[in-house]
C-alpha cells in the first residue's frame, strides 16, 4: 500500500514541478513514507531522520533548502512526537491527506520555518481526489480498491492509523484498470488493508463484492492476471470462492493470514474465527481451485500464548502446507488493547518460537518451490534478464522464472504470457523452457 501511495504522491507532485530522484542527497524535498505496524518499522523512521538532518544541513550550507516530510502511518500516529524528536521535519501528514499534498508543499515552500501537520481524517472522500495511476511502468501494477479496517484485531494499529473501512466505487476501479491496461499493464494487484471486505458502489446501484469486481476486471482487454491482498478469513465469501473457480485470470495464489492456530489466542486477538473455520475455508478454496497455493501471516508470542497454543499453530501450519509466509514476534503497539495485557510473553520465548515456526515455514516454501519443477506453468514476461537473450518473468505463484534463448528474446515482447515447462530450481529462481506451440502472441503498445 505504501508503494502505491508513494507513486500517487510522486504523480501529485509532478503537477507542481517535482520529479523523482534516486537518492536523497541534494533533493529539494524528501518524503519518508512510513509504517507503524510494528515497533521496529516505526523506530526506523527516527534513525532515517537522523541521517536526513545532515543532508538538509549540507543543502542549506550550499545555499539551498531541503523540505523534509514524514508521511504514512507513523506520521498519523506520532505526529507530535516526530516534531519533538526531529524538529527539523517541515511537514507531517497522514495517509488520509495525500490529495492535499500539492497545496501543503506550496505552503511549505512559501514559508520556511513553518511546521505543517495534517493528520485529520477528512470527511471528504480522498479517493475522489487522488490522481489515478497514469504513469504505469512495467507489466504489473498495484491498484487500491479499499482502505482502512473495521476489524480491530487487538494487536493491530491499522484501524487507528488508516481509519474506517472504505471502498472505491466500481466505476473508478474499472477506469483505473483500463488506464493501466492501456499503458501496457497485464497484471493488477488489488490492494486494501482488508481487501476482501470490498463493497464498492456498482454502476447498477448495488454494492459489489470483490468476486464480482474480479469478474469485471477480467473482462478488460489486456488484463491477464488479477491478484488481491490482504484478505481476512471472515470476509472470504461464497462469491469470491466461486470467482476462484470461474475466473482463470484470478491467480491461484492467495495471502490469507491466520495469525495463530490456537482458538484461545484467535479469540484474544479478536479474529472472529476459529482454527477449524480457517481449515474449512481452505478446503473450500482448494475444492474450487485445486492448484491454489496459500500464504499467511503469523504472530508468535501474543500475550498469554502458552507452549500449547504455539503447538496448535505449528499443527495448523503442518496441516495446511503453505507456499510462503511472513511471521513476526508480537510487538506491543500503543493504543491497542493487547499492549495493555499483563501476560506479555518474554522476548526469549518469542525468539525461540519464531525460530521454530520459521524453520517449518521455510521448509514448506522450499518444498512448494521444488514441487513446481516439472510442471507446465504460464510465465508473464516482465523484463530482460542479466544474461544476453535471457528473459525474466513470474509464475502464477509470483516465483521469478528465467528463460534463456536469443531467438525467444527477439520474438517475445515484454508483457507476453508464455506457457513453460519448469526445469530447475536454483536458490529462489526457477529456470524454464517455453512450450513454444502454446505461446500467446500479443503485441503490447
Ligand atoms: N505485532 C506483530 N505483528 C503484527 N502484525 C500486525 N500487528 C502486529 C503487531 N502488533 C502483523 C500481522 C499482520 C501483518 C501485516 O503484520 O501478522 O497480518
Ligand atoms: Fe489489522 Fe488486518 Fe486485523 Fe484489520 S484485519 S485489524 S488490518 S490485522
Amino acid at each position: 500500500m505504501n508503494v502505491y501511495d508513494s507513486e500517487r504522491m510522486a504523480e501529485a507532485l509532478a503537477g507542481i514541478g517535482f520529479a523523482p530522484v534516486d537518492a536523497p542527497d541534494g533533493a529539494d524535498m524528501v518524503i519518508l513514507n512510513t509504517c507503524h505496524i510494528r515497533e521496529k518499522a516505526a523506530e526506523k523512521v527516527y534513525s532515517e531522520l537522523g541521517r536526513l538532518r545532515q543532508l538538509k544541513q549540507d543543502k542549506a550550507d550550499a545555499g539551498g533548502r531541503m523540505i523534509v516530510a514524514v508521511a504514512g502511518c507513523v506520521a498519523q500516529a506520532e505526529g507530535e512526537e516526530i516534531q519533538r524528536r526531529a524538529p527539523m521535519v517541515d511537514m507531517v501528514f497522514g495517509p488520509q491527506t495525500y490529495h492535499r499534498l500539492p497545496e501543503m508543499v506550496a505552503r511549505a515552500e512559501r514559508a520556511a520555518g513553518v511546521k505543517l501537520i495534517d493528520t485529520d481524517f477528512p470527511a471528504e472522500d480522498k479517493f475522489d481526489h487522488l490522481p489515478s495511476a497514469r504513469g504505469a511502468k512495467g507489466v504489473a501494477a498495484f491498484l487500491t480498491v479499499q482502505e482502512g479496517c473495521d476489524k480491530f484485531c487487538t494487536f493491530c494499529v491499522v484501524p487507528y492509523t488508516r481509519g474506517a473501512e472504505a471502498s472505491r466505487p466500481v466505476a473508478a476501479v474499472l477506469a483505473e484498470a483500463r488506464a493501466l491496461a492501456a499503458a501496457g499493464v497485464r497484471e493488477v494487484t488489488l490492494l486494501g488493508q482488508n481487501v476482501n471486505a470490498y463493497h464498492g458502489d456498482g454502476p447498477d446501484g448495488r454494492e459489489w463484492g470483490l468476486g464480482r469486481l474480479a469478474r469485471a476486471l477480467a473482462e478488460i482487454d489486456g488484463i491477464a492476471r488479477i491478484r488481491y491482498t490482504t484478505s481476512h478469513p471472515r470476509d472470504l465469501d461464497d462469491d469470491l470462492i466461486a470467482a476462484h473457480r470461474d475466473v482463470p485470470e484470478l491467480m491461484p495464489y492467495l495471502h490469507l493470514p491466520v495469525q495463530s492456530g490456537s482458538d484461545r489466542i484467535l479469540d484474544a486477538m479478536n479474529r472472529k474465527h476459529t482454527a477449524d473455520d480457517y481449515r474449512r475455508l481452505v478446503d473450500r478454496l482448494r475444492a474450487a481451485r485445486p492448484d491454489i497455493a496459500l500464504t499467511s501471516d503469523f504472530i508468535v508470542g501474543f500475550p498469554g500464548e502458552s507452549d500449547r497454543d504455539f503447538a496448535d499453530t505449528l499443527k495448523l501450519v503442518g496441516e495446511i502446507g503453505y507456499a510462503g509466509a511472513f511471521s513476526f514476534k508480537y510487538s506491543p503497539r500503543p493504543g491497542t488493547p493487547a499492549a495493555l495485557s499483563e501476560s506479555q510473553v518474554p522476548e526469549a520465548v518469542k525468539d525461540e518460537r519464531l525460530a521454530g515456526l520459521q524453520q517449518l515455514l521455510e521448509a514448506q516454501q522450499d518444498a512448494f518451490n521444488r514441487a513446481t519443477v516439472g510442471r507446465a506453468l504460464p510465465v508473464l514476461i516482465e523484463k530482460a534478464g542479466r544474461k544476453p537473450g535471457q528473459l525474466v518473468g513470474r509464475s502464477p505463484y509470483l516465483q521469478p522464472v528465467h528463460l534463456d534463448g536469443a531467438d525467444l528474446a527477439a520474438d517475445t515482447p515484454i508483457g507476453t504470457l508464455v506457457e513453460c515447462r519448469i526445469d530447475e530450481l536454483r536458490r529462489y529462481s526457477l529456470f524454464a523452457t517455453p512450450l513454444a506451440a502454446r505461446q500467446e502472441r500479443r503485441n503490447v503498445a
